[in-house]
């Protein structure tokens, strides 16, 4: 599937974005191991949110959706049983990883297959902690990649673990497998990552410690709980706004409210970089929805600057540096990313994926190994030629350079588009409505 877009400069209106993943992932976990029902509404109907759905479903858990709600009859902390098959994980990096802490703790054994994406996605960072707490985990594939193999019946005790990565698939996956550990079961992150597992570990009544450390935190769980079921609302999803915001900021005529949007601190690093580049949001109707924050995002068409980002910002605008850089080509000077090493092994290699569409749209950059300089173009009315660029199937890829076409001379076409639906399947008609020009060529 390709997206071909022919060039526009207005981004207005008021738009509901897709409904946060990491957040949908999560719900369908605790609402599977929780005692009694659990409703979620606003739920992500994206591939990867799905692929967790179904992994459940094929683990026992009768699961009812209806478009945006889904029900779980939750079967508790020992009710999950042996799927009949391998688990298919798709393109999500989050289910393979989250979910290979719960496995390691099942009676059962299993395997976890993904696509050609995430078959080539290190896996090692989660099967080597969960080798320290007595699980039985192999990865299968050429270089510590997918498929995982699980074998079931073990004993797990408690360890403590000092991240090597910022990661909060990592922590999440060690906390999952803590509560069936015997003992506590510490992590410690060398920066803040998501807490979205720990907010709503509590939102389900289990009981988690956090302390603030030098820069990250140190998260404590005791193994043997229960989790009770609870209702879960889940936001609009901060990296799929990110689209919108850049959208809203590098177009002439650029206007937009994003409703109900997820600000968990953790995730709002794209807004705080934003902003040092000099872009006009606000945030209004502040709220706290199921123990997550959110806020209606306003943003206008601005001038940017080119920034050095801050180091600390890095890991809570992680899956946003794509389209940050296409907003750094429309800034006036040079922006400099350093210490995002872990963005070459997202669900493409995103600094050389990002620098070579750049390149092929007549922008000067400099890829470093942990990060890329980008040469703005400032107040140019384009800043971008036309183009023909390969998103390598990496959902957030195909839509910055969608985006780039507000400030492009000529039509961008985008090949290896139908990753979109993993996290933003109703992408394309949005961001049409706003003003873009996107054909959806299949
Ligand atoms: C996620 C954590 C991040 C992020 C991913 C979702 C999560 O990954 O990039 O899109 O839901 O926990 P890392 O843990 O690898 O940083």
């Amino acid at each position: 599937m390709k997206y071909q877009i022919t060039p526009s400069n207005t981004f207005t209106g008021t738009h509901s974005v897709a409904p946060d993943k990491s957040i949908s992932h999560r719900s369908i976990m605790f609402g599977s191991l929780a005692n009694g029902v659990t409703r979620v509404t606003n739920f992500l109907e994206g591939e990867d949110a799905l692929s967790t759905l179904q992994a459940f479903a094929d683990m026992g858990v009768e699961i009812h959706r209806d478009g945006d709600k889904v029900t779980i009859h939750g079967v508790g902390m020992h009710g999950l049983t042996a799927p009949q098959k391998e688990l298919d994980m798709g393109n999500s990096g989050t289910s393979m990883r989250l979910l290979s802490g719960i496995l390691s703790a099942q009676k059962f054994d299993s395997t976890m297959i993904g696509d050609r994406s995430l078959s080539k996605r290190p896996m090692e960072r989660v099967a080597k902690p969960l080798r320290e707490m007595g699980a039985v985990v192999a990865t299968t594939g050429e270089r510590g990649t997918p498929p995982i193999t699980i074998t079931g019946n073990q004993t797990l005790n408690a360890i403590t673990y000092d991240m090597p990565m910022a990661s909060a698939q990592v922590k999440s996956c060690l906390l999952l497998a803590g509560l069936w550990a015997n003992g506590e079961t510490v992590v410690t992150e060398p920066e803040i990552t998501r807490d979205h597992t720990e907010r709503m570990l509590r939102a389900f009544g289990y009981d988690v410690a956090v302390k603030k450390l030098d820069k990250g935190n140190e998260i404590r769980i005791k193994g043997g709980g229960e989790l009770v079921a609870c209702d879960i609302e889940v936001p609009a999803d901060i990296s799929s706004s990110a689209f919108f915001m850049v959208a809203g900021a590098i177009a002439k005529h650029g206007d937009v409210v994003l409703p109900k949007v997820g600000i968990n601190p953790t995730r709002t690093g794209v807004i705080d970089i934003l902003k040092l580049m000099g872009a006009d949001i606000r945030l209004t109707n502040e709220a706290v929805v199921g123990g997550e924050p959110v806020a209606d995002i306003c943003v206008k068409a601005s001038e940017l600057h080119g920034i050095e980002i801050p180091l600390h910002l890095v890991p809570l605008a992680i899956d946003e540096f794509p389209v940050l850089f296409v907003a750094s080509a429309c800034a006036t000077g040079k922006t400099i990313l350093r210490g995002a090493e872990e963005l070459r092994v997202k669900e493409s290699d995103r600094i050389q994926v990002m620098a070579d569409g750049l390149a092929t749209l007549g922008i000067d950059c400099t890829v470093l190994d942990d990060g890329i300089e980008i040469v703005g173009k400032g107040g140019a009315q384009f800043v971008f030629g036309g183009g023909e660029i390969d998103s390598h199937h990496d959902h957030r890829i195909a839509m910055s350079f969608t985006v780039a076409s507000l400030r492009a001379s000529d039509t961008i076409i985008i090949n290896g588009t139908e990753t979109v639906n993993t996290s933003f399947p109703k992408f394309a008609e949005l961001v049409n409505k706003a003003g873009l020009n996107v054909e959806v060529v299949e």
